[in-house]
């Protein structure tokens, strides 16, 4: 949540700080505002409720002039998204700048200690009262010297957060630090940036360093940076990370919006995932540090995520415990955290996280490194705080998922947790080395399997005019499906705010069945699988009830073709379980039409945020 940038060098700060802005708005789009440090040696700066592109037009009529500045995008968790509390936050003087990403969680006795210390607050945000703690400092113990006086703030702070920092006594420097919310640096010879992912960053290097939690970093105009931890003293190896996306990958490149691209994008992510990834002896997977004895002992895996990567998790633990015959539990990494837990000494912990910052998904890694489990992410982001904490970290390689509804990354991570799935088989001998080579080889029919899917988009957009009007929607399916009914409804309700339910299809005669009326929206995975007929069933009731039912079925299925109002097709897989990721594209694309034809933007859907790094 939230995206926070900084710079300080020879150029002007504005146009890179708005541009890293708009870059990192996915992370949160509900206010803006950017401060720069003037030559005359004052801060000026805007900022407003609203987008990002409404910043700009504010601050062109500002013309903020000056070469050392900060800048954020928020999602607000303390205060309404109002223009007084957008950041940048101010201390009593005007000339100390701050920009966070976290929760101060003892801010309210902050807050009243300041007050009572004469300190006057312009918002009703937590974040603000850490620009007066940084003011107390530097007045105070810190004597002017910035790095002490954010260190010393940081001190009285509880919860989470990243920091950019700006004085206007000091101009030609940018402190910057972490705490649970994340923050990259990077030091060029135009001068030195920070920002809360690499993706703003690709624009100028794609050398970037990693700050730890309770690093303070000071950046100067020379691009240098110096790093001290919480105890003052000096770090001198911070975790370099190499980008390998180039800027354009962040860009939209002809598609109206980032989903189109991201969902356009998945066969050419899948077919880089799956690219050397079957040797000799199996399944090639260096990212796990256990070894095959290590592995053959797993006798219980724990996969942990939220959301859509959750969902993953569920097909995930299907597959595992097919293949490999191990016990799998699956968790909402937010349940997790507050429940008991039993681990045995072989117990392998899985994480699946896109973004690698969601808080409820690294503390729950974090719980279970804490109880001797090999933590293992699956994760889109370089240098994310899941792969650099996790034992081993595969990265699916995906490329920039921009669009807050995830797309690509939910059907490469799927076939990430196959391929796992694979090693863990053949570890516990559970398949030969031909079958896992057969396995591999059915999942390397993925991306062309999706290609046929993104052609027949048009099904799609003419499937989503059967939800004009409408306010509500069920989704069903059966066994691995009852996944992809999760997952359809899930990117309906994110973007098209469609109240929409899913459920295995068995079960809608326990209660949502009662939601049936004439002319209601049901949404039916019923490809050629085992549990077919049984889900063929259960559109009969809804049609019974005067559902509307669009059926998501395998080509040729004529039985369906006559039942549904509208069929996206899916062509025949190798496999059943694959079909979740195949027709994944389908609920997608649906999911988008309907949100468009409703005039929403697809991209940045209200309330939410890309990465939930707060709990
Ligand atoms: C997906 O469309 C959602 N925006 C959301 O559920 C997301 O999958 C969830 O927040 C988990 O994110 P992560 O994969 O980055 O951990
Ligand atoms: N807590 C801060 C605010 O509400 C920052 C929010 C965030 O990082 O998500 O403004």
């Amino acid at each position: 949540m939230c995206g926070i940038v900084g710079y300080v060098g020879s150029k002007q700060a504005a146009p890179w700080l708005l541009e890293g802005l708009q870059t990192l708005e996915y992370r949160g789009y509900d206010s803006a505002g950017v401060s720069v440090v003037s030559p005359s040696g004052n801060l000026h700066g805007v900022k407003c409720a609203g987008r990002v592109a409404h910043l700009v037009e504010r601050a062109k009529v500002a013309n903020l002039n000056g070469t050392c500045g900060i800048g954020h995008t928020r999602w607000a968790t303390h205060g309404a998204p109002t223009d007084r509390n957008a950041h940048p936050h101010y201390d009593c003087s005007g000339r100390i700048a701050v920009v966070h990403n976290g929760i101060i969680e003892n801010y309210q006795v902050l807050k009243r200690q300041l007050m009572l210390d004469g300190h006057a607050f312009a918002s009703d945000t937590d974040s603000e009262v850490i620009a007066h703690l940084i003011e107390e400092a530097w007045n105070g113990p810190a004597k002017g010297d910035l790095a002490s006086a954010v260190r010393n703030a940081c001190d009285r702070l509880e919860g989470s957060w990243a920091l950019a920092v700006v004085c206007a006594d000091v101009p030609g420097e940018l402190v910057v630090t972490r705490c649970g919310s994340p923050l990259v640096v990077a030091s060029t010879d135009d001068g030195a940036y920070a920002a809360s992912d690499v993706m703003p960053l690709a624009s100028v290097t794609s050398h970037v360093l990693q700050l730890e939690d309770f690093d303070i970093a000071t950046l100067g105009s020379d691009g240098s940076i110096s790093i001290i931890d919480r105890d003052g003293r000096t770090v001198d190896h911070p975790t370099a990370i190499d980008i390998d996306w180039d800027a354009s990958a962040a860009k939209l490149g002809g598609y109206s919006d980032f989903m189109a691209k991201e969902i356009s994008e998945q066969p050419e992510a899948i077919e880089r995932l799956l690219a050397g990834r079957l040797g000799e002896h199996g399944i090639e997977m260096d990212e796990l540090t256990l070894t095959r004895a290590e592995l053959a002992a797993v006798d219980r895996v724990f996969i942990i995520a939220c959301g859509t990567s959750y969902h993953v998790g569920l097909i995930a633990k299907t597959v595992i415990e097919k293949w490999a015959r191990i016990p799998v539990s699956c968790e909402y990494a937010s349940e997790f955290n507050y429940s008991d837990v039993l681990v045995t000494n072989h117990t392998m912990c899985v994480i699946i996280t896109q973004s690698g910052e969601t808080a409820d998904t690294l503390t729950a890694a974090r719980r279970m490194r804490g109880m001797g489990c090999n933590v293992f992410a699956i994760t889109n982001v370089l240098g994310s705080t899941a792969a650099r904490e996790a034992d081993g970290a595969l990265y699916i390689q995906a490329g920039p998922e921009v669009a807050v509804a995830s797309t690509k990354a939910y059907t490469a991570q799927m076939v990430a947790a196959f391929l796992l799935a694979l090693r863990l088989a053949l570890a516990h001998e559970r398949m030969s080395i031909e079958e896992v080579q057969r396995h591999y080889e059915d999942l390397c029919q993925v991306p062309g399997l999706m290609r046929q899917v993104l052609k027949r988009r048009w099904q799609d957009k003419q499937a989503a005019r059967l939800f004009n009007g409408k306010t509500s929607a069920l989704f069903l399916g059966r066994n691995v499906n009852s996944t992809s009914a999760y997952e359809g409804a899930l990117k309906l309700k994110e973007i098209s705010y469609l109240h929409a339910e899913a459920y295995p299809a068995g079960e809608m005669k326990h209660g949502p069945i009662a939601l049936l009326e004439p002319g209601f929206p049901v949404v039916a995975i019923v490809p050629a699988d085992h549990v077919h007929d049984k889900t063929v069933s259960n559109i009969q009731e809804c049609l019974a009830r005067g559902a509307v039912v669009v059926g998501v079925a395998t080509d040729g299925d004529e039985r369906v073709a006559k039942m549904c109002q509208a069929v996206l097709w899916v062509p025949p897989c190798p496999d059943e379980l694959i079909v979740p990721v195949v027709a994944a594209l389908h609920l997608q694309l649906l999911a988008r039409y309907v949100a468009r034809d409703r005039g929403y933007d697809v991209d940045k859907p209200r309330n939410l945020a890309k990465s939930v790094t707060v709990e």
